[in-house]
C-alpha cells in the first residue's frame, strides 16, 4: 500500500524511475514476430453506438442552438474536440431498440414543425425530434466518422427505409434529393454502413431466424445507397442481424442463406452483441464503490467474448471460408446497474479502472480475431452504459474507457504482429484470469507498437520483450492505472484515471519495462 501511496503522489516523469521497489517479479518474457504480418485491425473496431437513449443524444451531444453550452449548431464543441482525438471511425445509430420504432420522416425539417413522439423503447420520454437525420449527419461530420444507420424492420417498411436512403443518399434532383437541399444539405451523404434491423429476434420484433432472413432479403434488395461516390472500395457494407447468445443457430441460418444468395440481394457483415453483465440479468453489479471481488468476476465474465466470437467463427468459415462476410460487434461493453437516482431506463453508469480494462482486453481480442471481425461498436458513446464521456448540463467528464480508446489509436488500421508469451495467472477469490495479456502492431507508418494489459489488481508485472525483425533503441508510451480498481473520473476531480508517460529501457535490442498493477500500457517500440 505505502508503495501505490507513494506511485501516485510523484510526477510522471520520476514514476519512471520507480521500479516497484520490494516486489519480487518473475518476468514474463515476450516474443513480437515483426517479420510476419497477421490481419488487419481494422479501425471500424474502434467504432461506437449512440442511440436516442436517456441522455446519450439529448444533453450528451446535443443541446440545441440556443443553448448556453457552447455549441456548433446545437451540438456541444467540448464533445466534438474529445471525440476527434478519438478518430472515432463510425457511429452506429439510432439505435439499439429505438431503431425499429424510429420513423425518420419525424426528423427532418424546421424544428419547430418536427411532431413530438414518446420515446417508448426508453423509459417513454417526450422526445421533440430535434435531433434527426441532417443533425447526426452533422455530429457526424464534425468528429469526421462515418455514418453507420440502422433503418427500421420492426415497425417500418422497405418502402420507408428506402426512402430514408434516398434522402440521405439521392445525388440526382429527385423530389427527396430536393427535399434535403432544402433542408440545407444539397450534397449527398455518406452512409458507409446499412444495419437491416435490430435485436430482430427481441425488441426488433421477436421474430424466428428464417422470418427475419426474408426481411433481410428484401431489405437488402430495395434499400438502396444512391450516392454516385459509394461504389467499389466505398460502398455500403449492409449488415444483417446476427446473435445475442451464443449459440449458433441465428447465425447458420444468416449463413446459409447468404450462401445461396443470388444478384438481388446480399450482405456484407452479420452482427453480434454481447455485454459484459457478470451476474446475469438484470445486472445488478454497481459501477461504484466495488472491491477485487467484482473486479475479477467482471474480467472474467467479459474473457467470455473469445469463446462467444470462436462459435460464430465456426459457422461462418463453414459457409463463407474466404472471409467476404464480417462479424460485426456492434453492441459490447459493461452492462451495470444503473446509478442509483437514475432513471433505470437511461441505463445510467459510472466508468471505472475496471471498465478501462475490460475495454482493452476486448480491443485485444477483436484484434486477434480481425481476420473475421472487422467492425465492433462499444455501447455507448455518452452517459449511456459504458460510456466514453458523461456530461450533466455543461460538465463533461471523459472516463478511463476513453483513455483507453484514445491510446489505442495507433492501432486503428495498424497489422497484427504475431506475439507469444505466457499470460500466467492471476488467482482471486475463486476466480482465476490470466495475468497479463498482451498484442503489438505495426502502424502504416512502419512503426512497431505493443499493448499490454496487467489484469492483476496487486502486483506489477516485469515485462522482457524480445522483437525478431526489428531493433528497437526507444520504448515509450503511456500507461493508463489508478489507485484502485474502484477509481473514476468526476467532473471536480477528472483527472485520477487519465494516461501518464512510460518508458522501458533497452538493451540489444530487447525492451524491459515493469507495468503498476491493474493497468493498460501502449508503447512504440522505435
Ligand atoms: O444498448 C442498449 C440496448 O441493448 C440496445 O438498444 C439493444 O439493442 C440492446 O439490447
Amino acid at each position: 500500500m505505502r508503495i501505490r501511496c507513494l506511485r501516485f503522489a510523484l510526477p510522471a516523469a520520476l514514476l519512471l524511475a520507480v521500479p516497484f521497489p520490494g516486489v519480487a517479479q518473475e518476468p514474463t518474457h515476450l516474443t513480437i514476430d515483426a517479420s510476419k504480418a497477421g490481419a488487419k485491425i481494422d479501425r471500424n473496431l474502434f467504432g461506437q453506438f449512440a442511440e436516442n437513449l436517456g441522455h446519450g443524444l439529448y444533453g450528451g451531444i446535443w443541446v440545441g442552438p440556443n443553448s448556453k453550452i457552447p455549441n456548433t449548431r446545437g451540438i456541444r464543441k467540448d464533445v466534438v474536440e474529445a471525440l476527434r482525438a478519438l478518430k472515432v471511425p463510425n457511429v452506429r445509430w439510432p439505435g439499439g431498440c429505438f431503431a425499429d420504432q424510429y420513423h425518420w420522416r419525424k426528423g427532418i425539417g424546421p424544428v419547430a414543425q418536427r411532431p413530438a413522439t414518446l420515446n417508448s423503447a426508453w423509459g417513454g420520454v417526450v422526445d421533440d425530434n430535434s435531433f434527426g437525420t441532417d443533425e447526426f449527419m452533422d455530429f457526424i461530420h464534425q468528429i469526421g466518422s462515418e455514418a453507420y444507420v440502422s433503418v427500421n424492420v420492426g415497425s417500418g417498411t422497405p418502402a420507408e427505409a428506402a426512402d430514408w436512403l434516398e434522402y440521405m443518399t439521392a445525388a440526382a434532383p429527385t423530389a427527396l434529393q430536393k427535399e434535403r437541399a432544402a433542408n440545407g444539405h444539397p450534397e449527398a451523404y455518406k452512409v458507409g454502413f446499412l444495419g437491416i434491423g435490430n435485436e430482430s429476434w427481441s425488441c426488433g420484433g421477436d421474430m424466428t431466424p428464417e422470418y427475419y432472413l426474408s426481411q433481410l432479403k428484401i431489405y437488402s434488395r430495395f434499400v438502396t445507397n444512391d450516392n454516385p461516390q459509394q461504389t467499389g472500395a466505398n460502398q455500403m457494407l449492409k449488415i444483417a442481424v446476427g446473435p445475442g447468445v451464443p449459440e449458433t443457430e441465428w447465425t447458420e441460418t444468416m449463413m446459409k442463406g447468404w450462401k445461396s444468395h443470388d444478384w438481388s440481394w446480399d450482405f456484407n457483415g452479420v452482427s453480434l452483441h454481447w455485454y459484459t453483465v457478470p451476474t446475469g440479468w438484470p445486472p445488478s453489479l454497481p459501477s461504484l464503490n466495488f472491491g477485487v471481488d467484482d473486479y475479477a468476476k467482471t474480467l472474467k465474465s467479459t474473457l467470455f467474448m473469445e469463446e462467444f466470437l470462436r462459435k460464430q467463427e465456426a459457422v461462418m468459415d463453414k459457409y463463407d471460408p474466404e472471409k467476404k462476410v464480417a462479424l460485426v460487434v456492434d453492441e459490447w461493453g459493461a452492462w451495470l446497474a444503473p446509478l442509483p437516482g437514475t432513471n433505470k431506463d437511461f441505463l445510467v453508469q459510472q466508468n471505472s479502472l475496471r471498465d478501462g480494462i475490460l475495454a482493452s482486453l476486448n480491443l485485444n481480442i477483436f484484434a486477434r480475431h480481425g481476420d473475421r471481425v472487422r467492425m465492433a461498436n462499444i455501447a455507448q458513446m455518452i452517459n449511456v452504459l459504458q460510456a466514453m464521456i458523461l456530461t450533466d448540463q455543461e460538465k463533461m467528464v471523459l472516463t478511463p474507457t476513453y483513455y483507453v480508446f484514445k491510446m489505442y489509436v495507433p492501432f486503428q488500421d495498424a497489422t497484427l504482429l504475431p506475439v507469444t508469451f505466457d499470460a500466467g495467472s492471476y488467482t482471486h477469490g475463486d476466480v482465476s484470469l490470466p495475468r497479463v495479456d498482451a498484442i503489438a502492431a505495426r502502424d502504416v507508418s512502419g512503426k512497431v507498437w505493443l499493448e499490454i494489459t496487467n489484469l492483476d489488481a496487486e502486483k506489477p508485472a516485469q515485462i522482457d520483450v524480445a522483437i525478431a525483425g526489428v531493433t528497437a533503441k526507444t520504448a515509450k508510451g503511456e500507461t493508463l492505472t489508478a489507485p484502485a480498481v474502484d477509481s473514476i473520473n468526476t467532473f471536480a476531480a477528472p483527472g485520477v484515471v487519465v494516461p501518464t508517460a512510460i518508458a522501458g529501457t533497452v538493451k540489444n535490442g530487447r525492451v524491459s519495462i515493469t507495468v503498476a498493477p491493474k493497468s493498460v500500457t501502449v508503447l512504440a517500440l522505435e
